[in-house]
């Protein structure tokens, strides 16, 4: 599984990059807006510091100006994956911008069905957002089941990019089921190295190593 990291926020992905687990980021508005920083320039720095693809999202609403924002901002760097709401422009949007060989990122998906459009429009990666579907008690998880199936049953090359995940779970879970990518935001992330028997064992491995008055180096 790749992750992904699901900010904004330039110190959080570098503090993540020494572990090798930053595969990509994912940004929208919500998050730039949370970030507090110039949108064209924070996508920017983030393609510097992350080799991977980088999706930077459109906020026109019809099919022609989302193509022409997307296409602007996949003038900011070569990783840079155009991300496009699941809407019917966007879905034109995603035909013609992947058809000009730029990474698309379909979000907001909410249904197979709306999956199965992405697929077809040319997607590089879906994103269907299951803590969104969890907050109005829809097993987010299924839906990921049921494009997994979907996809496979095609040989869509389109990329399962599971988002909205709010959980350790959720990341075991979307491996599970076959998720290509997680995209997960850094506290999640960090939480995924964490288990209270592993602090209690390296803790007793320590006391007991203290009491052979030995050092390694
Ligand atoms: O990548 C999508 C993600 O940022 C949405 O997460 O928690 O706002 O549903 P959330």
């Amino acid at each position: 599984m790749k992750f992904f990291v699901d900010t904004a926020d330039t110190a959080e992905i570098k503090a993540l990059t020494p572990t090798g687990l930053v595969d990509g980021v994912t940004t929208n508005p919500s998050l730039v807006m949370k970030s507090g920083r110039d949108f064209r320039e924070v996508v920017a720095e983030i393609c510097d510091i992350v080799e991977g693809p980088v999706s930077a999202e459109v906020t026109a609403t019809e099919a022609a100006q989302m193509i022409e924002e997307g296409k602007s901002l996949a003038g900011i760097a070569q990783n840079v994956c155009v991300k496009l709401p699941l809407t019917f422009d966007g879905l034109i949007a995603c035909k013609a911008l992947t058809g000009d060989g730029i990474k698309t990122n379909v979000t907001l998906c909410f249904s197979a069905n709306q999956a199965l459009l992405a697929a077809k429009a040319g997607a590089t990666f879906i994103s269907p957002f299951i803590g969104r579907l969890d907050d109005i008690n829809v097993d987010g998880m299924d839906l990921i089941r049921e494009i997994r199936i979907i996809y496979d049953n095609y040989d869509f090359q389109t990329e399962i990019l599971a988002a909205s995940i709010r959980s350790a779970n959720h990341v075991k879970e979307a491996a599970l089921v076959g998720a290509d990518v997680s995209t997960v935001p850094p506290g999640v992330l960090k939480g995924l190295a964490h288990h209270p028997l592993t602090d209690k064992g390296l803790q007793a491995f320590l006391d007991d190593w203290a009491k052979t008055g030995q050092k390694i180096l």
